[in-house]
């Protein structure tokens, strides 16, 4: 693997790269859950570009950036084995540097979930990853579902700016006790990351519950707030049951929904979703 930390050193990478090129952009702290997108990668495309970069400008003054995990030595030997040609790792004054004032601001499908607990979080996302297609120009570009709204945003993003890159779409990839991997799960105590099995066991509760017929949005919320309030280590940020397109709330199921959580285990902000229906994201 070849690690470009400067995007002239990644200009001339590129240059000598095979098309077609793929681009699974990731903050590090690599798991399971992001090789999965390596290796499907992997599988698709001549040339597989990961890019590293913990993004400023997506995290909230009271949020974890400081803090969020960085490993890149690891990182970069699990890159290693999973085939992966060029490792984008930048310094934040390479992707921001001094003066740096245009933004990627998308309308109102970021204000909703996500967007209405952390208000600049997505226009940070899309400024980042629109600077990662441009500097990259990659023929298809990566995402987990784990992150479904950000999926959604991104695929809007390269639909309104032209950007025509393959948009793939992973599923979310878990813990043995259905806990969605991701790097934060390292901020959770013993006790906390017990209690953090509470997210998956009740969106595996609502999916019975709709496969068993029942269709009422405010039931089914209604099962999962209680399942989540008798975990005392949890706090509910939100439960959405949101039309898979423009995540607007459903009064009813009528169609196939995003059914999305955000809840505190302890200080630690997770985040999860299931399709209820029978469409893919
Ligand atoms: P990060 O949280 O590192 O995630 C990188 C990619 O891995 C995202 O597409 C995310 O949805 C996917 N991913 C994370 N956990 C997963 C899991 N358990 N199963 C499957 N896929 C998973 O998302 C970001 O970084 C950033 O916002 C980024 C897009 C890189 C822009 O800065």
């Amino acid at each position: 693997m070849k690690i470009a930390k400067s995007i002239n050193e990644l200009d001339k990478l590129l240059s000598d790269s095979v098309r077609h090129v793929a681009l699974v952009p990731t903050m590090g702290s690599l798991h399971e859950g992001h090789l999965s997108l390596f290796r499907q990668a992997r599988l698709d495309n001549e040339t597989v570009v990961a890019s590293i970069f913990v993004n400023p400008t997506q995290f909230g003054p009271k949020e974890d950036f400081t803090t969020y995990p960085r490993d890149l030595d690891n990182d970069i030997a699990l890159l290693e084995n999973v085939g992966v040609n060029i490792l984008f790792a930048p310094d934040p004054s390479d992707i921001y540097p001094s003066g740096f004032d245009t933004w990627v601001d998308i309308g109102e499908l970021t204000q909703k979930l996500e967007g209405s607990t952390r208000p600049s979080h997505f226009k940070g996302v899309c400024t980042v990853v629109t600077k990662l297609f441009n500097i990259i120009r990659p023929d298809r570009a990566y995402f987990g579902q784990k992150d479904a709204q950000q999926l959604l945003v991104i695929k809007k993003l390269n639909l309104d700016l032209d950007f025509g890159i393959e948009i793939i779409a992973m599923p979310t990839v878990r813990e043995p006790d259905g806990l969605a991997m991701s790097s934060r799960n390292s901020y959770l105590s013993q006790n906390e990351r017990t209690a953090a099995a509470v997210l998956h066991r009740s969106l595996c509760s609502a999916t019975t519950m709709y496969n068993n017929g029942e269709r009422s949005p405010i039931a089914i919320k209604r099962n999962i707030e209680e399942m989540i309030l008798y975990e005392k280590l949890a706090k509910i940020d939100y439960i959405s049951m949101a039309d898979i397109r423009s995540l607007d709330e459903v009064l009813e199921l009528k169609k196939p929904c995003l059914l999305s959580i955000a809840v505190y285990i302890g200080n630690t902000r997770l985040i999860d979703n299931v399709i209820l229906g029978p469409k893919e994201l």
